[in-house]
């Protein structure tokens, strides 16, 4: 039972889960491998369930674990309706999914609708049929610009790199067209106005629906439509980051029919299946418009996650993002880390100093209302890992931009369960795909779960309080402004009965005796050695 299911809404009817779930990103290659070959797996992630039960999130979110070339680290899709021999079976999914729902525990599974893999039959019969053919419009091919055709047919430009659009060979021999991707050439992109693509997304919906999943994160959520004249971005739009207004191949309006269509489909299943969108969007205003009511469910707040250690860049985040979704009806969602960006223990300024304030941060994230998402390691206090040597680099952003950048590996060191030496229990083998610090031995879920001062400690507390604290979870919040001279506070009341007051600077501060009058420090991300005094980046959950 979560915690919102058990407080009745107004009107009698239990919230829905997923208004206030905690769900927790499973990055499948590298959470734990079940056959020994170094990769993480279904297996894997069956076995250790119960460990995700007693950490006590509500969700899991799977990525791919699809048929794929893993050019993009399965997000290029060579079937959507199977699993990749790598990842298992579909039996294994059926059996993960049996166990996880008898632990209740619900498991979201990744939809990569904005792209295929190269190796999808569907493309590579767009690659042997004629321009213009009704394989080839499935995908967006476009005749070349310039002499021959020779040149892109705009100035897209690829996420990982390079342009957006690669030149096929024709049947013939001669160069031809060119298809777009706005991810790696081995993703070539959807062409989202052909309804043939609309009605296989809803059939591939349907066959996970059926197969028992409880939703779907929803990957590019604002990339399926693209403006029909495909305007040159010429320099006054960004191709990547969040998306701005007017770009012609981000947020366009036409994304939100698909999703008004999926909806219609997910509602006609029993149990509050939920879909997740991705969307990189500047504006809350803007991504808002993903989660209206006949839409999706909840969005990423890259917004939260993206914001600077500093209390009035997170207090207006917070502000616009409650505010933009209240309008809509919306519950908000907190996240501070994916797979794809840097691990926010180091962007919080990494070592000791980075650690203090990622236990803040996640005390912070628990105590505001709505949804939160945590990605695989954080409550071991995992370190983005810097270091990995460049040969090992499977990301293809490091490739594509010719390793100017340094790509999402770092964030993807499979996880370290037990033992003194890598691969710290990943797997029945000595094998992992990416190389682990030895250092990480301290940072087992072995070694902390012997620990009491723990991170994985801290997670589990916060998680057991959230289910059983009853202003938790969904809701609204109240700012309880603190003293002028203690800007580095953020304060808040989670009516009934909570307090979450939040250190951000580096040196202690007052309580506020308003604050603690009648109230008992329930949780602390770190020792309060004090009475009525929060030490900096530290914050506090107080109850009464
Ligand atoms: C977002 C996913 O999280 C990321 O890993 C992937 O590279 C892109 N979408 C493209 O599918």
């Amino acid at each position: 039972m979560t915690a919102a299911a058990e407080q009745p809404e107004p009107g009698g009817a239990p919230a829905p889960w997923w208004r206030s779930a905690v769900i927790y990103e499973v990055y499948v290659r590298s959470f734990a491998d079940g056959d020994g070959d170094g990769l993480g797996d279904l297996p894997g992630v069956r076995s250790r369930l119960p460990y995700l039960r007693d950490l006590g999130v509500d969700a899991l979110w799977l990525t791919p674990f699809y048929p794929s070339p893993q050019a993009d680290g399965g997000y290029d899709v060579a079937d959507h309706r199977d699993v990749d021999p790598r990842f298992g079976t579909l039996a294994d999914v059926d059996a993960l999914l049996a166990d996880a729902h008898d632990l209740g525990v619900r498991v979201i599974v990744d939809l990569v609708p904005n792209h295929t893999s190269d190796r999808h039959p569907w493309f590579r019969e767009a690659l042997a049929a004629e321009p213009g053919s009704p394989a080839r419009r499935r995908y967006v091919f476009r005749p070349g610009r310039g002499a021959d055709g020779a040149e892109p047919p705009n100035d897209w430009q690829s996420v990982f790199g390079g342009p957006a659009w690669s030149r096929v060979t024709e049947a013939d021999g001669r160069p031809g067209q060119w298809y777009l991707h706005l991810f790696a050439p081995e993703q070539p992109d959807l062409d989202w106005t052909n309804p043939e693509v609309r009605a296989e997304f809803e059939d591939v919906l349907r066959f996970w629906l059926d197969r028992g999943v409880d939703g779907f994160r929803v990957d590019v959520a604002h990339g399926l439509a693209k403006d029909p004249e495909m305007p040159d971005l010429a320099g006054r739009l960004p191709s990547s980051g969040p998306a701005v207004e007017g770009h012609p191949h981000w947020d366009q309006d036409e994304v939100h029919e698909v999703y008004r269509a999926w909806r219609r489909v997910s509602d006609a299943y029993p149990g509050e299946r939920v879909f997740v969108a991705e969307a990189w969007i500047a504006t809350p205003h803007r991504l808002a418009r993903y989660v209206r009511s006949d839409e999706l469910h909840t969005a990423f707040n890259f917004g939260f996650l993206l914001a600077p250690w500093d209390a009035a860049a997170l207090r207006r985040v917070i502000d616009t993002s409650v505010d933009a979704l209240a309008r809509v009806g919306a519950p908000p969602t907190w996240v501070l880390s994916n797979h794809d960006v840097v691990r926010h223990l180091t962007r919080y300024g990494g070592g000791p100093l980075g650690l203090r304030r990622a236990r803040a941060a996640v005390l912070l994230m628990l105590a505001l209302p709505g949804g939160a998402y945590v990605y695989q390691g954080e409550e071991l206090g995992l370190p983005e890992v810097l270091d990995l040597p460049d040969e090992l680099r499977q990301d293809p952003t490091f490739t594509r931009t010719g390793g100017a950048e340094r790509g999402r590996d770092g964030a993807r060191v499979p996880l370290p369960w037990s033992g003194d030496a890598p691969p710290f229990g990943f797997g029945p083998s000595d094998r992992a795909w990416l190389p682990q610090p030895a250092d990480w031995a301290a940072l087992t879920v072995e070694a902390q779960q012997a620990d009491p001062g723990s991170m994985l400690a801290l997670y589990r507390r916060a998680l057991e309080l959230r289910r059983h604290l009853p202003g938790l979870g969904d809701g609204s919040m109240r700012w309880l402004d603190a003293a002028p001279a203690a800007r580095d506070v953020l304060a808040f009341a989670r009516d009934p009965g909570v307090v979450c007051v939040v250190n951000v600077g580096s040196t202690p501060v007052d309580l506020p005796a308003d604050l603690v009058a009648g109230a008992d420090p329930v949780l602390a991300s770190s020792p309060l050695p004090e009475a009525r005094r929060l030490p900096g980046a530290t914050a506090v959950w107080l109850a009464r």
